[in-house]
């Protein structure tokens, strides 16, 4: 992990911003459940959105043909007939993913109210974000309040695979407020991929931790090999790879010693 601010490499260019998270679903990896990914994303230096104290952020995201109606401030509910007039299907054909937590209870009520589906995650909206964005998955939409790095992440990673995230710095109290506001942040501002990553110049690649519906997860195959799932893409070319490797565990563990396993 990386922490806000920390400067990594040997200073030869080009300078780029990083924002990493190795274990995006820290619990779910624990818990053998599905969707931890390791993720990475690079742009430009100065591109990526500094959070400064906010912690969390509400944020809303969806694939390219539903882009123009996300809004954080429309009821929830209306967005969701929005989606479902431009998708041409019921309401009730809807699938929002939510961050299963106490915040989220009265918005999961509300569309449980209205007919459509909820898929509750324990953890990992940066691979719910992701799932969002693919026309071909399950997930119509993704909303809720979680982590302004991980906003940051998925914004890179829709920058590259498209489709649109709105994020609004969330203070969790009123000190994270004072803080926010005394250091010149915009508690009101909605702020789109561009503003969580500006330019055009963005790489972003995630690797399976445990299976899920965007990735693979690591899978340990006899004493000495397991393969992995990767998928490397960056704005300019919009290109998308997928990169199915395969280890030697014992190699790896001589290259790099107690680090690898
Ligand atoms: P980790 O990478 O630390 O495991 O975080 C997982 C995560 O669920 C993120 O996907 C999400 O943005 C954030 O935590 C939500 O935070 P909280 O668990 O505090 O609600």
């Amino acid at each position: 992990m990386l922490f806000n601010g920390e400067h990594i490499g040997d200073g030869s260019p080009p300078p780029v911003d990083v924002a990493v998270d190795p274990l995006e679903g820290t619990r779910l990896t624990a818990l053998g459940m599905s969707s931890a990914v390791a993720v990475i994303a690079l742009a430009e230096r100065g591109a990526m959105f500094d959070p400064g104290p906010c912690m969390y952020m509400e944020k809303i995201a969806g694939g390219p043909e539903i882009a123009d109606l996300l809004d954080l401030d429309r009821p929830l509910v209306e967005t969701l007939e929005l989606i479902a007039e431009r998708k041409q299907v019921g309401v009730r054909d809807l699938m929002v993913a939510m961050l299963d937590r106490e915040r989220h209870h009265a918005a999961i009520e509300e569309v449980r109210q209205a007919g459509a589906r909820v898929r509750l995650i324990l953890d990992g909206d940066v691979s719910a974000a992701m799932l969002a964005v693919t026309e071909t998955a399950a997930v119509d939409l993704l909303w809720g309040i979680g982590g302004t790095p991980e906003a940051v992440i998925s914004a890179a990673a829709i920058k590259c695979l498209g489709g649109q995230l709105l994020g609004r710095l969330w203070p969790r109290d009123d000190d994270e407020r004072s803080a926010a506001l005394a250091a010149g942040y915009d508690l009101a501002k909605v702020l789109d991929c561009d503003d969580l990553v500006a330019g055009e110049d963005v790489f972003f690649s995630a690797t399976g931790v445990t299976d899920g519906e965007v990735l693979q997860g690591v899978s340990y195959l006899g004493k000495h090999g397991a393969s992995t799932e990767s998928l490397v893409t960056r704005s300019r070319s919009g290109t998308v790879r997928r990169i199915f490797a395969r280890h030697d565990r014992a190699k790896m563990r001589a290259l790099v010693g107690g680090l690898y396993s």
